[in-house]
């Protein structure tokens, strides 16, 4: 592994000649929308981390406080538009023969940027389950009228978001999974790459011999594991690397 900026050669040549290419994104992908990270500057809601709020328990003792925060969140994200980072990001969609991105976001920017071959591991904010008839639906409403929010049915809505402590959707991860032993490079973009079992899907790419690029603003977990390490802006670095691909 080697700490650079600009991507090395070996990495241009496996992009240039990738025919399968897997995404991997975390929050900082979208820090630069104005999105706030879980981990690191701006990570607090309240005093509260996500750990403390994003659990299944959370929800059961405190179903308004936790809605209160998803509600914090979904205001924040409502005018927010994707940036650099996720343009570049979509445009690859475009660019390579096979292509998946997989996202633990759970805040549509990618969907707004023009992707489509991806799968969501989270689940999505603009979304709402009832937890009587499980039913899913779309719900954009901001700031929610009421807290927490009701089915027509009059059980109580959730966010439509995959928990700690809860299976990931399993049509979402075996594809993802099948993606990380199947892709030629993998990029790795702004994930702390601590929680489980997205952080091991650059692990097993690396594994199956896929080339993996990470980008991130900070040194990770995985940066001793991938074969590039790109410390820096999402931002920044991923339209340098679609500029080098046209050199
Ligand atoms: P984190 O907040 O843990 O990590 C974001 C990473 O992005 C950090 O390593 C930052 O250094 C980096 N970063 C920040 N700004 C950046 C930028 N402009 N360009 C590149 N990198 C940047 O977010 P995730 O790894 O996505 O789950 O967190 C994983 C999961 O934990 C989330 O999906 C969420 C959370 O709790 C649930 O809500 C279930």
């Amino acid at each position: 592994m080697v700490f650079v900026y600009r991507l090395m050669k070996a990495g241009k040549d496996a992009l240039v000649s990738a025919k399968n290419v897997a995404v991997l994104t975390g929050a900082g992908i979208s820090a630069e929308s104005g999105v706030p990270t879980f981990r690191g500057e701006g990570g607090l809601w309240r005093n509260f981390r996500a750990e403390e709020l994003a659990t299944p328990e959370a929800f059961e003792n405190n179903p308004k406080l936790v809605w209160e925060w998803y509600d914090w969140r979904r205001q924040l994200l409502k005018p927010l538009k994707p940036n650099k980072g996720h343009e570049v990001i979509a445009r690859f969609e475009k660019r390579f023969p096979e292509f998946l991105l997989i996202t633990q976001n759970v805040d549509g920017l990618h969907q707004k940027a023009g992707n489509k071959k991806m799968v969501e591991l989270h689940g999505n904010i603009w979304k709402v389950r009832c937890l009587k008839e499980g039913k899913v639906t779309d719900n954009f409403e901001t700031p929610l009228s009421k807290i927490p929010p009701s089915c027509e049915c009059g059980a109580m809505l959730r966010p439509h978001i995959v928990w700690f402590g809860e299976s990931l959707p399993y049509d979402a991860i075996q594809t993802a999974y099948r993606a990380a032993n199947e892709c030629d490079v993998m990029l790795v973009v702004g994930t702390s790459a601590v929680v489980q079992p997205a952080a091991s899907l650059p692990i097993i790419a690396k594994e199956h011999g896929a080339y993996v690029i990470e980008i991130n603003a900070e040194e990770t977990p995985i940066s001793d594991i991938v074969n590039e390490s790109l410390i820096g802006k999402a931002g920044d670095i991923l339209p340098e690397i679609e500029r080098l691909l046209e050199m």
